[in-house]
């Protein structure tokens, strides 16, 4: 496997505020890798300096061993990027949308309508290629984003929280064409995300952040192991206790010696979060 992406000590402060403070990691070429973290830990921030659109105030980017801020060009043909507020021209047709990211990206004009076709196809969207976006529900809108992010065919795709706000169901369908992007396409992914279902379900690894610093990376059963499978929770008057065992028999023999309500549970992402900063990612 190739690195496609290392990081070296990436720090953003905006005045006396430090967003981002030290960070450092590498992604491989087809690994799916998440940032797990609450409001305002430094993901946006992380993500706009590995894109271009911040400069770091401190610390190194490379792609593929090539210092980023003197090689932007060429890397910027391997990025591939969804913002967590994206933009879709909503007077344009999906199709408009698609050819005007083409034009943008330099793509010679005797491949753009392939690769429009063959991208509004893999979205599901071939149908309603030629209806303006504003007419578009949201789970389709982000679905045009993402594939519009693939159309200059990148090394790795940055998806910065790409399905806040969308319904349970719509985020499922979201995560199948992710998930397909990954597989299929054999695409690197750091995506960002404050739901800890999405961080489990999808990423290979994960690397938690929190106050500007990855406090803990790992793949989510690595990042688990360490607390036990299962949690008891015990329900008092003022605060919930958690007690954590590796096996659910060891927990339901606890939980049988209970007075006080409890129930048994799996253990996630949130309680290695909760154990590290002793506060949860979702408030
Ligand atoms: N342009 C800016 N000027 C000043 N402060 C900023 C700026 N951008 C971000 N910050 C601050 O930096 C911190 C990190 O913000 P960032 O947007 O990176 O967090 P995030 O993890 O993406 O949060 P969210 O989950 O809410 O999207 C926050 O405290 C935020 O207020
Ligand atoms: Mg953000």
């Amino acid at each position: 496997m190739k690195e496609i992406l290392k990081v070296k000590g990436l720090v953003r402060k905006f005045g006396d505020k430090t967003a981002v403070a030290g960070v450092d990691f590498s992604i491989q070429e087809g690994e799916f890798v998440g940032l797990l973290g609450p409001n305002g830990a430094g993901k946006t921030t992380t993500i706009r300096m590995l894109t271009g659109l911040l400069k770091p105030t401190e610390g190194e980017v490379f792609y593929y061993g090539k210092d980023f801020s003197r090689h932007a060009k060429e890397a910027k043909g391997f990025i591939g990027v969804v913002h967590q507020y994206s933009n879709l021209d909503r007077d344009l047709t999906a199709y408009e949308n698609l050819y005007l990211h083409c034009i943008l990206h330099g793509i010679p004009k005797e491949e753009r309508n392939s690769r429009i076709e063959e991208s509004l196809e893999f979205a599901g969207l071939a149908e309603h290629r030629d209806r303006q976006v504003k007419t578009f529900s949201g789970g389709m809108k982000r679905r045009l984003v993402i594939v519009r992010a693939l159309l200059h065919e990148p090394k790795i795709l940055f998806l910065d929280e790409p399905t806040v706000g969308l319904d349970p169901q719509i985020r499922r369908s979201l995560w199948d064409l992710i998930v397909k992007v990954n597989q299929l396409k054999s695409m690197a992914i750091l995506l960002t995300t404050h739901y800890i279902e999405e961080a489990e379900r999808l990423c290979q690894r994960v690397m938690i952040i929190n106050r500007g610093k990855i406090i803990s990376s790992g793949s989510p059963e690595e990042l688990k192991k360490d607390l036990g499978r299962y949690v008891l929770e015990v329900f008092h008057e003022d605060h919930i206790e958690e007690r954590f065992y590796n096996t659910r028999e060891e927990a339901l023999e606890e939980l049988k010696k209970c007075t006080l309500s409890s129930r048994i549970r799996e253990v996630t992402l949130e309680d290695v979060f909760l154990k590290l900063t002793g506060r949860r990612i979702n408030v």
